[in-house]
């Protein structure tokens, strides 16, 4: 039998493999702090993986593992079969095209249109002509639903509107795989729910792989298929977010099942009432 900690093996094929990865930090006193403590992870191709866990867990850090924005002190991390762990600068450039990523705060160019944003990615990699770029920005602009904004800049974008140009800008160079930190958490409730709806289209219809870091567990039950929970560094608990019969070993993990037994609950008593009207 599977020890509860790891959780049944994920069905399909891992894309992302983390095999004992940690992460250590220079602290200015001299000292240092392990902000990732000999994880091992791996996210199926095809699924919505959550990272949830406190405020200084190390999720981010977890996260910018995966695409070696930080490079682990020690540990393996392989997207796709490939090890980026092992590569050289150039090829983990080349590499880095396959993993697309988006941000709390956007983090878009704002002297530059929503057009040029999208296209920025574009045109640092490969020899596209300047029609193919267009082409290709049209394209993801129609997938997050913003074509007409393609002249506008980012400052007279909504906040829901903005963390879609930077969806659109990380899709661009067609990557396998979408790292989001935090991504609706500068959003307000119905903004939130578009693009989270927006993150599950790409997800079923691209078949891009999702791995996002969140403390919003309604996010977590919303979107998420797996979900790991971080604490001090360590992957304490993960489970599938639809399996509600295996008991929770984190505080988080239970609050999680209880958010979900409340939203069911909501969900019986809105639908019980819609039934009632339409008697
Ligand atoms: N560049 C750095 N230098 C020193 N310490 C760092 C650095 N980056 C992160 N840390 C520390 O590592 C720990 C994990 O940070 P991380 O940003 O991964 O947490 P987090 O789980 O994403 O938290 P939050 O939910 O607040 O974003 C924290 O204690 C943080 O202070
Ligand atoms: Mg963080």
């Amino acid at each position: 039998m599977a020890s509860a900690v790891t959780s049944a093996p994920p069905p399909a094929r891992p894309l992302i493999h983390l095999d004992a990865v940690s992460k250590r930090f220079a602290l200015p006193d001299g000292r240092s702090f392990e902000a990732v403590r000999d994880v091992s992870l791996q996210v199926p191709a095809g699924t919505i993986f959550g990272l949830i866990g406190q405020s200084g867990a190390g999720k981010s850090t977890l996260l910018r593992l995966i695409n070696l924005l930080e490079r682990p002190d020690s540990g393996r991390v392989v997207v796709d079969g490939q090890e980026l762990t092992a590569m050289s600068k150039a090829q983990l450039r080349k590499a880095r095209q396959n993993i697309g990523m988006i941000f709390q705060q956007f983090n878009l160019l704002q002297n530059a249109t929503v057009f040029e944003n999208v296209a920025f990615p574009l045109g640092l990699h490969g020899r596209r002509s300047k029609a193919e770029i267009a082409e290709r920005v049209a394209e993801c602009l129609e997938l997050v639903g913003l074509s007409d904004k393609a002249s506008s800049y980012p400052a007279q974008l909504s906040g829901g509107q903005k963390q879609r140009v930077a969806i659109a800008r990380a899709l661009a160079p067609r990557p396998q795989v979408m790292l989001c930190d935090e991504p609706t958490s500068a959003l307000d409730t119905g903004t939130t729910r578009s693009v989270l709806q927006t993150l599950r289209e790409i997800n079923q219809k691209l078949g891009v792989t999702i791995v996002i870091v969140t403390h919003e567990l309604a996010v977590v039950q919303a979107l998420c298929d797996r979900v790991a929970v971080v604490e001090q560094g360590r992957i304490v608990e993960q489970f599938a977010v639809a399996d509600q019969a295996t008991p929770r070993l984190s505080t988080l993990g239970r609050e999680l099942l209880l958010e979900q037994q409340r939203q069911h609950i909501l969900q019986r008593w809105e639908s019980g009432q819609l039934a009632e009207r339409a008697s």
